[in-house]
């Protein structure tokens, strides 16, 4: 059993759809820490070593999030500028990370179509997440593809919701196969790599 740290981050979870239901599923997987981090830090006055103790205490880090702007909301943000430190994370001797995984989970308001050269914001959505991608490679962390919703505003998300608990089972489990997700570019609530033999 792999121990899975969730953190949830929404700081308009009055009007969140989506990412709302995701937090509400996930409450119903035994054995995944979850953190509404909104709800943790609304002052953003993140306790470093809290986060960094719970960083050692588990082997994937799920970063649920709306796509803000082509990235994370700032509290997201603050939370790596803090916990994710040089000595700690990176730089001599800062390999406390080194074979954990990084995983994001996240909803946009655009179409699947529009991430692309030729859609209205021009760039694949892989391409916007590069910096956590980087962060992750820096600290010596896998990154899997990013288990996406696109268009969250028009989809009702319950596939989505059920498929991120499948996904969190199969993180605790043991039975995602990290090798396949390594070399896909997105995941979908369809295409959750499993490993052989393992039910959805
Ligand atoms: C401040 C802000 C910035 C946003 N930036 C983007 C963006 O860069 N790209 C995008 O596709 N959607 C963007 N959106 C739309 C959100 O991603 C979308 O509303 C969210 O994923 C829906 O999830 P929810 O139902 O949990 O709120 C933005 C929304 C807000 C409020």
């Amino acid at each position: 059993m792999a121990k899975v740290l969730h953190i949830f981050a929404h700081p308009g979870q009055g009007t969140s759809r989506v990412n709302l239901a995701l937090w509400k599923a996930a409450q119903s997987v035994d054995g995944i820490t979850g953190v509404d981090l909104y709800a943790v830090y609304p002052r953003y006055d993140i306790d470093i070593d809290v986060e960094q103790q719970r960083l050692l205490d588990h082997d994937v880090i799920v970063l649920q999030f709306p796509l803000f702007w082509y990235s994370c909301p700032a509290l997201v943000k603050e939370w790596i500028d803090l916990t994710f430190e040089h000595g700690f994370a990176y730089g001599q001797d800062g390999d406390c990370l080194k074979g954990k995984h990084l995983m994001l989970a996240l909803t946009t308001g655009g179409p699947h179509g529009a991430y692309s050269q030729q859609g209205y914001q021009h760039f694949e959505l892989r391409t916007f997440l590069t910096p956590f991608e980087q962060t992750a490679r820096l600290c010596q962390m896998g990154f899997p593809a990013p288990y996406v919703q696109f268009d969250a505003l028009a989809a009702d998300g319950a596939d989505h919701a059920r498929g991120f608990t499948a996904l969190l089972t199969a993180l605790r489990d043991d039975t995602f196969d990290f090798r396949r997700a390594g070399e896909a570019e997105l995941l979908t609530h369809d295409t959750l790599p499993l490993k052989e033999g393992a039910r959805p």
